[in-house]
């Protein structure tokens, strides 16, 4: 396995086709290892990317806090068979302050756009640069962040990106908790209470699949899971089209249920995606790990 630090190095050790890229910010769990873990399988090239972009953080506080440790990164792609890993400096990827900005406005406005402004532009915006520059064939990206998929895929599809973009499902721990860099912030009062999103999800996709399409009745399910946990302050729990991310008062074609809340200090975000299929409704709850996931004891700053 090889470590660049620039596009044109990476892109010279592309090996065999087709180029599988998986983007991260680093600080490696499960979710991710899943990702890369089926560009294995699929691709005769995988690239991981750890780049913490300052455009998406809207905060200066909560860029210095994001949690990093490049070597065990390296250590664990290399483990899921990745091929190039490629962690740039900033002044890398940014040699002048930015001048273009990639805005999916009508898809970004709502749900996490209005708690996060302007994170989804500096999402796409790296995104397309990390398309543009490393011109891979698939790139993979987890379904946990439904909202930054569909953006991905609408940005993919508008700028005629000849790359496919392929979706995974979430990673969830065994008790349902969904994989996140963060939860290695959670205490362990907080750890019981973040539950509750889950719990309300799971709650949710089985009234969906019994047959209940209103969004406000499949919402209201995961409002009062949550109202029933300590320390957990709601911020939207909304029925979102995957395409064009528009709300919906019914369950249709293919969609998903987001939830985002505030556990102590923690923001959390979850989904479930659900699909209309001729059988009735099928829900994506992701996938459970058997054993428990590696555990980060404290953020270890590069
Ligand atoms: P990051 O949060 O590191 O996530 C990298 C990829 O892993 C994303 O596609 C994300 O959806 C996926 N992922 C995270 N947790 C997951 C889980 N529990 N199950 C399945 N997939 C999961 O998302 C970003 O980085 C950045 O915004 C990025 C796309 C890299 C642009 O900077």
């Amino acid at each position: 396995m090889r470590i660049t630090s620039t596009m044109a190095e990476t892109r010279g050790l592309y090996s065999a086709a087709p180029v599988g890229l998986v983007p991260t910010l680093g600080f490696l769990h499960e979710g991710h290892v899943a990702l890369l873990e089926a560009a294995r399988a699929e691709c005769g090239t995988v690239a991981m990317t750890v780049f913490v972009n300052p455009l998406q953080f809207n905060e200066t506080s909560d860029l210095a806090r994001y949690p990093r440790n490049l070597e065990r990164d390296v250590e664990l792609a290399s483990a899921a068979g990745v091929d190039i890993v490629f962690a740039p400096a900033v002044d890398e990827m940014f040699p002048l302050p930015i001048a273009t900005e990639v805005s999916v406005a009508p898809l970004a406005q709502r749900m996490e756009g209005v708690h996060r402004p302007g994170h989804f532009a500096g999402v796409a915006t790296v995104v397309v640069k990390l398309l543009a520059g490393l011109r891979p064939d698939r790139a993979y990206f987890g379904k946990k962040d439904a909202q930054q998929l569909a953006i991905i895929r609408r940005m993919v599809l508008d700028l005629s990106i000849p790359t496919t973009i392929v979706p995974h499902p979430t990673v969830r721990e065994r008790d349902g908790l969904a994989l996140s860099s963060r939860n290695v912030f959670l205490s362990e009062s907080d750890r019981v209470s973040a539950l509750a999103l889950s719990r309300g999800l799971m709650a949710m996709s089985d009234a969906a699949e019994a047959g209940e399409r209103s969004a406000r009745a499949l919402e209201e399910i995961v409002l009062d899971t949550m109202a029933a946990a300590a320390g957990v302050r709601v911020e939207y729990v909304e029925l979102a089209s995957a395409r064009d991310v528009a709300r919906l008062d019914v369950v249709d074609e293919h969609c998903f249920l987001a939830v985002a809340a505030r556990v102590g200090e923690v923001r959390l975000i979850d989904n479930v995606h659900l699909e209309v299929t001729p059988d009735g409704v099928a829900a994506d709850r992701g996938i459970l790990l058997d054993r428990p996931s590696v555990l980060y004891s404290q953020a270890d700053d590069v």
